[in-house]
């Protein structure tokens, strides 16, 4: 089969497509062929190991461990291993396989069956690849570390990318009243997302607006851990998923610190999607709650154009990856 292979950390020049071994279900594991995979900085992560804490996290020291990237997958069962019991030759399934070694950047992918459920009929097998990971991150951060209310006044700093778009959407669904803050571009696709209030970063800084809101989620960008202390509610919750490392390394080290008995916590988040949430994610599709965003679409052989793409940090909603053209693609 075909696969984009990196046996170096390094730039996205480092990636080739080769020919390797097509992989065999073990017992417990369902073969898939690929039909889309989507790009996350987790895979930006992966190639880079631009955080250190990468190599030290038995990914490999000196070169990756696993040679093939990506996290997200959408496609069908192909086959199927002896203990497999929820799914069959032929199923349409999507997932997230980063907990599995990653490998979705390549024809078929073999993994355990708990990394995948099935497709909703109502998405194609792109708009399926765009959700697993980030969209199971915008949900544990505002439900599992954010407690997300009905009602509450909740602000997404950067609204506009991979976790953002579904975020927005996400925070919509549990009767919040969304603040999304992007650029001007962005706006009026937050708005068309569901946000009630937006704001535009390069225009004005919501930490010195005079508004607060219970529930803060940082997907992208940087404010002074402080910055966002000034702009919750005195019970309100800082949940940081993302952004600069300046913003991940306040929130890791001082956020425990800062965060109050019976007031204000600061938190991080730490996603790691399971079968339970991600049907969670597939319920929301089939009802229409959620509707991936999709900025651009690249074939296999144009993963490194892909990677060079969301690594200059401006994607807007989430770009994928079609590995199998068909008319269901
Ligand atoms: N903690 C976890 O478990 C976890 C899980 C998944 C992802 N993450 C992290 O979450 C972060 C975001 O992931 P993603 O997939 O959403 O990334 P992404 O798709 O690459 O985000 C790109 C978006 O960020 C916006 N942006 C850039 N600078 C901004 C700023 N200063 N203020 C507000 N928005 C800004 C861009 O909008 P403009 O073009 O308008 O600037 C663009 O739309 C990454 O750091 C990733 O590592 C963490």
């Amino acid at each position: 089969m075909k696969a984009i292979i990196y046996t170096n950390y390094g730039s996205p020049d480092v990636l080739k497509l080769k020919d390797v071994d097509k992989p065999a279900p073990k017992d417990n594991e369902v073969l898939i062929k690929v039909h889309a995979a989507s790009i996350n900085a987790a895979d930006w992560h992966m190639l880079t190991a631009d955080i250190f804490l990468i190599r030290l996290m038995g990914m490999g020291l000196f070169k990756p461990k696993n040679t093939i990237l990506g996290a997200d997958i959408a496609g069908c069962v192909e086959a199927v291993g002896r203990n497999v019991k929820q799914f069959r030759p032929g199923d349409a399934v999507f997932g997230d396989v980063f907990g599995y070694g990653s490998g979705s950047f390549a024809e078929y992918v073999s993994v355990p069956e708990s990394a995948l459920v099935l497709k909703p009929s109502n998405v194609s097998f792109e708009e399926a690849a765009t959700a697993p990971l980030a969209a199971v991150t915008a949900l544990q951060g505002l439900r599992d570390e954010g407690h997300i209310q009905p009602g509450q006044k909740v602000l997404i700093n950067g609204a506009s990318g991979g976790v953002g778009t579904f975020a927005v959407q996400i925070a919509k669904s549990f009767g919040a009243e969304v603040t999304a803050v992007c650029s001007t571009k962005n706006l009026e696709m937050a708005r068309s997302l569901g946000a009630d209030h937006v704001i535009d970063y390069k225009k004005e800084d919501f930490t010195r607006n005079g508004q607060q809101y219970g529930l803060i989620l940082a997907v992208n960008g940087y404010h002074p851990i402080s910055a966002y202390k000034r702009a919750l509610t005195p019970k309100g919750i800082y949940v940081m998923a993302g952004g600069s490392p300046a913003q991940m390394f306040q929130s890791l080290l001082l956020g425990p610190w800062m965060s109050e008995k019976g007031g204000r916590k600061m938190g991080a988040l730490s996603a790691k999607t399971n079968q339970k949430d991600l049907v969670t994610i597939k319920d929301l599709l089939e009802a229409g709650k959620i509707v991936p965003v999709i900025d651009k679409r690249y074939s296999l052989n144009e993963v490194p154009e892909a990677l060079r793409y969301l690594g200059a940090g401006h994607a807007r909603g989430k770009v994928v990856i079609t590995v199998e053209r068909n008319n269901q693609t």
